[in-house]
């Protein structure tokens, strides 16, 4: 079953929103603004912690966190569930503490999905134009459009999103070639899909858990959302978001994400060699990380020194924060670098003139921009949701960009569904959800 039957499925009502989002423009977050206040739930679920952030969007674009809550992730490993009830039970209880906290009763989530399984495919197409003097219609854009995605996907993926990125007519590429005179119309889609059963997965433990999964979204992509300008867009920027298991990559130029990727390693490598390397167990090699660690040792004076209890006893032991600088300075390295052999072979990581912004919990590790700009040679600066009222303080750290991007997704998905709802070519139209991000 693919995930949007499953998915349809399970859902027997309509979204929490509502009614359909109007078209004012919001420069924030570049997002349609609704007409009245619509309220969202957003589930990261990291390989570290659950979290679930309630939001409310109001028609000027404010957004106010009425509810957030984390509780440590159980059950998955690099983004993937591999113990299906505790991952039940983890949501369950993140959902919970943020019902309490906003005084609302959830019932949609709008869910992240990454991990190694998803891959991304640049797809292109050239269709004729039905009548080339009358000029290009909605109809030859989606027809070029359907041609590109008619790619094989094997059984075992899903696709979670086909992107749009450029069109071609005969004077050369063009970002929309609505009415324009031309013989032949090309297009370059990006398509990304998921391993089916990771993503029935998730869609299965949020309705164990008791919620439904009104949509699923690419977890780079929502913090993008939620963290990037759209001018950063438009100039070209690499969002790198590095968590505990995996780091997530969506590349942006020109307005549009051009590519997006996962390095299979998160902070959750640098606490295990921190562990093995100074032979502590994880707690305080999580807990040195965060409170001394710096990933870069030239920084620290060869004198200072940290405490930690050994692996096997109480005993505390004194250790260099030179070394505990250079474990950590080695891995992220070396995660930065793996990170930059993925991309930097692609036409758009020429055009990232941005730079790369950094986001997700390990972009706290204290000197991970000198780091990233030495491994890109590319500006670097960390970013964290910001602009929001309510909870705003909580959620104002890179921990959180996935999860307040998921809510800002929910009016995004909103849009959709009213276009969906409304077009004679709903068909059609099902399988370019992002279509209208061009047209809506
Ligand atoms: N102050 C800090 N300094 C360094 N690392 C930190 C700090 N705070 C959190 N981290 C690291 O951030 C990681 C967790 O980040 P995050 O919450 O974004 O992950 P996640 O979303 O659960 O995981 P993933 O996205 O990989 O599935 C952990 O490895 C943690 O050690
Ligand atoms: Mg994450």
């Amino acid at each position: 079953m693919s995930i949007t039957d499953m998915m349809d499925r399970l859902r027997t009502a309509k979204t929490t929103g509502d009614e359909p989002c109007i078209a004012t423009g919001n420069p924030r977050v570049n997002l349609k603004l609704p007409s009245k206040k619509v309220m969202f739930t957003g589930l990261d679920i990291g390989t570290t912690k659950i979290c679930a952030i309630v939001g409310e969007i109001e028609p000027s674009g404010r957004v106010t966190i009425l509810g957030v809550a984390s509780t440590p992730s159980q059950g998955l490993r690099r983004g993937v569930v591999i113990n299906l009830e505790e991952t039940v039970d983890s949501i369950r209880v993140a959902i919970r503490k943020a019902e309490d906290i906003a005084q609302i009763a959830v019932r949609d989530v709008f869910v992240g999905i990454a991990g190694g399984h998803i891959q991304c495919h640049q797809l292109t197409a050239t269709n004729d134009v039905a009548n080339p003097e009358r000029g290009i219609t909605k109809s030859d854009i989606r027809r070029v459009i359907d041609r590109a995605i008619q790619h094989q996907v094997p059984p075992e993926r899903e696709v979670l999103h086909q992107i749009p990125q450029r069109f071609i007519i005969d004077d050369g590429p063009i970002i929309d070639p609505l009415g324009f005179c031309s013989r032949k119309i090309g297009v370059e889609v990006l398509l990304v899909t998921a391993a089916v059963t990771s993503a029935q997965n998730i869609v299965r433990a949020v309705s164990q858990a008791g919620y439904r999964v009104a949509g699923i979204y690419l977890e780079p992509l929502a913090s993008s959302l939620a963290v990037l300008k759209e001018q950063e867009k438009e100039l070209g920027v690499a969002l790198i978001d590095i968590g505990g298991g995996t780091s997530d990559v969506a590349i942006w130029a020109d307005g549009a994400v051009r590519y997006t990727g996962v390095v299979p390693f998160g902070g959750d490598a640098i606490t295990e060699d921190i562990s093995k390397g100074l032979k502590i167990n994880r707690y305080d090699a999580e807990n040195l990380k965060k409170r001394y660690g710096i990933c870069s040792a030239n920084a620290v004076d060869d004198s200072e020194t940290v405490q930690a209890p050994g692996a096997l006893s109480d005993k505390m032991h004194t250790h260099s924060r030179k070394l505990l600088a250079e474990i950590i300075e080695c891995r992220l390295e070396e995660m930065l670098m793996m990170i930059k052999e993925k991309i930097d072979k692609l036409p758009a990581y020429e055009r990232i003139y941005g730079g790369v912004v950094f986001t997700g919990g390990t972009a706290l590790q204290q000197g991970i921009c000198e780091l990233g700009e030495r491994v890109f040679n590319k500006p670097c600066k960390v970013a964290s949701p910001s602009g929001l009222a309510g909870l705003a303080g909580v959620v104002s750290s890179p921990i959180y960009s996935t999860g307040v991007g998921l809510v800002l997704y929910g009016l995004e998905h909103e849009r959709e569904q009213a276009f969906l709802d409304g077009n004679a070519f709903n068909k059609i139209a099902k399988r370019l959800k992002s279509f209208i991000d061009w047209y809506g």
